[in-house]
């Protein structure tokens, strides 16, 4: 009786009603004696999960022993010549794959079935062959905060691309939700964590007493990750790279942070591309002024804003004092705002009155425009109005792409004939199921690449990841995916009828129409009829 089971879950996960309820509709609409069910399919899954936690902490033991090994030799020179000590080598698991690893063997003799061998993703079947996917590359395990083996990065030795592979996400590892090292840093309780871009950066500074330190792999920062960094520390400074694409990053997770309202600094780096490049040159010491030094929003983004601004010219002096004023007006505290005025004005040489003026000549436009909104809506409700969806509907979008998600064709081509990707009220599902449907229209129902095609947009990963991580458990029940599809139905004949009637009202259409609207009019409600 699984597919009930299955069918019952449905629908008190799209409708949020609780389980008995659920029961009681589909008893009704079945007129069956329902039979008593067991959560079989969640302890399943737990189970896999269980496996998967083993084989990779396997995996990482694996690794981390042949580090040590003869045939080791290119790992263990690449080691030394990016100066890691063998208790950093052990802190952090870190490991070889070597050229010829062959981890399925060694699972496979643990127990292992080759359901859960693949489930792991470090090993892939070709044809009939099973291959390892780490191979001669050094391997950094990523932990998540209670210690489990979630998930690898394995670095070349040489110059070569792609510098890293990483895990791909499964079950047990979703990159959204964790950073490197947090386990280790955790059991610090430090007031403040230090948060960069590699894995190689987290390593060398713990390894140099910076112990305080994690990694976001070259993601840009997720809500999910500040939420994390947040739990566990009340300061958080940002050292990304020092190039382009770091700040670029910085100022993406900066975002995200201080909507999560965390205190945040950002941390200026000269003479070195990255913090471990900058501990091997200059030294703890001089690390720990940089974070000492650390500067604030604020001024991070003053600093950005004035990299492209010429202040002796007096168009960029003017839009600088403007964007200025915008920012430090940001600041809740007045105190506060005086410090960041009085830094301001001291290192780009304006007067604070210039910049007074500016503030207050915001605050009057700020206030005459909320005047004269006032009288009808105000700029936040119109807004509002616009975006807030219904969580059923939300709910019910989510569903139809976690089932689209699992790649099967003849679902998909069951929901492409009511659907269209238009039919998505929010914008990223919208998005998401555009390119769902292009990829099911190349045939490819390998939709594990999904999160690569929306690699840049964190939104959209977050969105999607945290649908993965629902799995929504619907596999193949037809019936549950028909119902879904009968409300969408509903809900578009539904629109069509106000439409029909609201044509029908006015009086200029001619008479032709108006036989042929009729008529439509009359289908709607029948096909109405018989989905209810
Ligand atoms: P080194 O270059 O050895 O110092 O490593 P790093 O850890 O400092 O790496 P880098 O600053 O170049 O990149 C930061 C992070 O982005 C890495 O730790 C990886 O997590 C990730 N990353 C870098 N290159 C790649 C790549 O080619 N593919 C993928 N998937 N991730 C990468
Ligand atoms: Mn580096």
């Amino acid at each position: 009786m699984e597919q009930g089971g299955n069918v019952i879950h449905f629908i008190s996960k799209i409708e949020n009603i609780d389980f008995k309820e659920s029961l009681e509709i589909l008893a009704e609409k079945a007129g069956i004696t329902l039979p008593i069910l067991e959560n079989g399919i969640d302890s399943k899954k737990q189970l896999l999960k269980e496996k998967l936690y083993e084989i990779n902490k396997e995996a990482a033991l694996y690794y981390h022993q042949t580090l040590y090994k003869d045939i080791s030799k290119p790992a263990q020179e690449y080691v030394k010549k990016r100066k890691l000590d063998n208790k950093t080598l052990k802190t952090y698991t870190i490991g070889y794959a070597p050229i010829n690893s062959n981890l399925y063997k060694i699972l496979k003799e643990k127990g292992f079935t080759d359901e859960e061998i693949l489930a792991s993703n470090l090993v892939n079947k070709v044809g009939n062959n099973f291959i390892d996917r780490f191979k001669n590359r050094l391997i950094f395990p990523i932990q998540d905060v209670r210690d489990r083996y979630i998930a690898f990065g394995g670095r070349v030795l040489d110059n070569s691309l792609p510098k890293y592979i990483n895990s791909p996400e499964n079950i047990v590892y979703s990159k959204a939700r964790n950073l490197y090292g947090l386990n280790v840093a955790k059991k610090l309780k430090l007031e403040k964590l230090i948060i960069v871009e590699g894995y190689m950066d987290v390593v060398s500074l713990h390894q140099r007493g910076i112990e305080n330190v994690v990694a976001s792999c070259g993601t840009a920062l997720t809500e999910a990750q500040g939420r994390l960094l947040r739990k566990y520390a009340e300061k958080i400074i940002i050292s990304y790279d020092s190039d382009a694409a770091g700040q670029a990053a910085t100022l993406r997770g900066l975002e995200i942070l201080a909507s999560l309202r965390c205190d945040i600094r950002i941390l200026q780096m000269d003479g070195a591309k990255d913090p471990d490049e900058y501990i091997i040159k200059y030294g703890n010491g001089k690390f720990n002024n940089l974070v000492d030094k650390a500067i604030s929003l604020i001024e991070f983004k003053t600093k950005v804003l004035k990299k492209d601004l010429d202040l002796n010219n007096v168009n960029d002096k003017i839009k600088f004092l403007n964007e200025i004023a915008k920012l430090v007006s940001t600041v809740d505290n007045k105190i506060e705002q005086e410090v960041y005025i009085d830094k301001i004005s001291m290192e780009y040489n304006i007067s604070k009155e210039a910049i007074y003026a500016e503030i207050n000549k915001l605050n009057y436009s700020r206030n005459q425009g909320k005047k004269t909104l006032e009288s009808s809506y105000t700029r936040n409700n119109i807004i509002k109005k616009k975006k807030v969806l219904p969580d059923a509907l939300l709910k019910r979008e989510n569903m139809i792409i976690g089932i689209l998600l699992e790649g099967k064709l003849e679902v998909y081509e069951q929901i492409k004939n009511i659907l269209s990707p238009e039919d998505f009220k929010k914008e990223e599902n919208n998005k998401i199921m555009q390119k769902l449907y292009e990829e099911f229209e190349k045939g490819n129902s390998n939709i594990n690449n999904i999160l690569e095609i929306f690699n840049d947009d964190e939104n959209i990963i977050s969105i999607l990841t945290e649908i993965m991580a629902n799995d929504y458990e619907i596999k193949n029940d037809k019936k549950a995916i028909e119902d879904l599809i009968n409300n969408y139905k509903k809900e578009k004949l539904t629109n069509r009828k106000k439409e029909i009637i609201d044509s029908l009202n006015n009086k200029e259409i001619d008479k032709q129409e108006e036989i042929s609207l009729e008529k439509e009019l009359q289908d709607i409600i029948l096909e109405l009829a018989q989905i209810k």
